[in-house]
């Protein structure tokens, strides 16, 4: 009955923790079968059940996600074990390399529990005191690791979010420039003129930050790559005299460390050297190539990153953390300011006075998780030097997968490896050739066939307008005779698509 004062007393303790006669007991049990559930889940020899998306769409739409009577916690594990955990995909099967989309260590994963048991907010230091400061304390310690000694930031949800943010504090110091343009203003005319200057190869998301950003895609300028996918220095010249001469200005220009398709790392001093002559904003989206820092071998190949003015670092990429883990790196923290606003009952004069911090200051969000927890436990349970022979492993095992690539009969290399992807596609046998057209169906085909059948995920994208596949080699526990066999899938499957678009005929 609603106004039954005593009953939340009677039906709460078993549902919080700190409530009960004994606390934690509940929270224990619960963890314990959480992780036979997602144990019993993985491990099932293919990526993904195979299931077809019309009957899991079904089974999902059965669900009643608030019956009226709660059901014991671990017959809610048990129905959802055979409908959603049984066909999610098994980021640590060896055959699934489509996206970078890591197994996340477990130590990190262990720690969401905390995370979501505790509930701290990271807005408000009255929220989250201690949360507050590890999350400081671990931007620092990334800024400094990626070479901005006194710099700092925030963590994001992804990669997407901190693109977004560093090209909005560039587009906030646009502004500034913009002599009487206040934060209230809105975006002043001039902003018709502002450009984003880019790669090719740059994540989607920098037009979508462009978007969001009230500058239009339009606005971002995309300059010409290499044939391993690095941005064309050259091109950059040609690109911002064309600017100059057309009276744009460019406002900011994104290097990638690490790109989403070849894993090309944009040469990031020649592009500092420019972004400081034409006094552009650099942000480094090192999305992929920031844990590149951690390896004393591979640290060398993001020379140049030490003088960006802002960094995109995704953690639940080559850090192998769960999602969502993210930061936004910045030299100078008072960048930030562009996203601070005055409010009474988060952000007060008298807290700043009492040297208390409110990260609200530095981020789009309000409420925001304490994701900083998972990460510094995963990387303190881990050690650098195991995460450095991780990483080093993976680009050692990308650029051996290139190698088998190039040594396969009916595959084709499009691109030398750079970090983490193989680019490559199906080819025919000499002898009996095919359209482009037709190889670029075998292909989409192929691909398509094995995420239908669950036995593997492979990428698929576009190079040059024709259709490549991909594998992004973003798990330490694949190994080279994996590889091996995933790539003789991928033939097998485009084998069998040739000879069924042929009996089709
Ligand atoms: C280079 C790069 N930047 C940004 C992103 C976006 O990251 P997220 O998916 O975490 O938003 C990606 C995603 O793959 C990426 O490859």
């Amino acid at each position: 009955m609603a106004g039954d004062m005593t009953a939340p007393a009677a039906v709460a303790p078993a549902l919080f923790l700190g409530a009960g006669p004994r606390p934690g007991e509940q929270l224990r049990a619960h963890a314990l079968a959480v992780a036979d559930a997602v144990t019993a889940a993985s491990g099932r020899g293919r990526p993904y059940s195979g299931a077809d998306p019309a009957a899991l769409a079904a089974a999902i739409a059965a669900i009643d996600p608030c019956p009226e009577d709660g059901i014991e916690f671990e017959d809610v594990l048990a129905g959802l074990a055979g409908t959603v955990l049984a066909h999610g995909v098994d980021v640590a099967d060896p055959c699934c390399a489509a996206h970078l989309h890591c197994p996340t260590l477990l130590p990190a994963a262990a720690a969401e529990l905390a995370i979501g048991a505790t509930n701290q907010s990271l807005d408000s230091f009255d929220q989250a005191p201690a949360a507050t400061l590890v999350e400081d304390h671990l931007v620092r310690w990334l800024a400094a690791t990626l070479g901005l000694p006194d710099g700092s930031g925030v963590l994001t949800s992804g990669g997407t979010a901190s693109n977004l943010l560093g090209l909005l504090i560039a587009r906030e110091q646009a502004c500034a420039r913009v002599a009487g343009h206040g934060l209230g203003a809105g975006l002043p005319a001039r902003h018709r003129r502002w450009r984003i200057v880019t790669s090719r190869g740059a994540h989607d998301s920098v037009r979508r930050a462009a978007a969001v950003l009230g500058l239009g895609t339009d606005a971002v300028v995309a300059v010409a790559t290499d044939r391993a996918g690095r941005l064309d220095v050259a091109a950059l010249d040609g690109a911002l005299a064309a600017l100059d001469a057309a009276g744009d200005e460019p406002i900011a220009i994104v290097a990638t460390a690490g790109t989403t398709d070849l894993g090309a790392i944009d040469p990031l001093a020649p592009i500092a050297e420019r972004a400081r002559a034409c006094g552009a904003w650099l942000h480094v989206d090192a999305a992929v190539g920031s844990a590149f820092a951690l390896s004393p071998r591979l640290a060398p190949r993001l020379a140049g990153l030490e003088r960006a003015d802002s960094i995109t670092a995704d953690l639940h990429k080559l850090w192998f953390m769960p999602i969502g883990a993210s930061a936004l790196l910045v030299r100078d923290v008072a960048v930030l300011d562009a996203v601070h606003h005055h409010s009474d009952y988060l952000n007060r004069a008298d807290d700043q006075a009492d040297g208390v911090l409110n990260l609200v200051g530095r981020s789009l969000d309000t409420s925001r998780r304490f994701d900083a927890l998972k990460i510094l436990v995963g990387l303190r349970s881990t050690g650098r030097r195991r995460m450095a022979a991780m990483v080093e492993g993976l680009v050692d095992l990308t650029a051996a997968a290139g190698r088998a690539v190039q040594e396969h009969d009916e595959l084709e290399l499009l691109a030398p490896p750079s970090t983490v992807t193989v680019v490559f596609r199906w080819r025919p046998a000499a002898g009996s050739p095919l359209p482009a057209a037709a190889v670029d169906a075998v292909n989409v085909a192929a691909q398509r066939a094995l995420l239908r059948s669950g036995r593997a995920i492979v990428g698929r994208t576009r190079l040059d307008g024709r259709i490549a596949l991909k594998l992004t080699l973003v798990n330490p526990l694949a190994d080279e005779a994996g590889v091996q066999r995933l790539l003789e899938l991928v033939a097998g499957a485009a084998r069998d698509a040739r000879a069924h678009a042929e009996t089709a005929r």
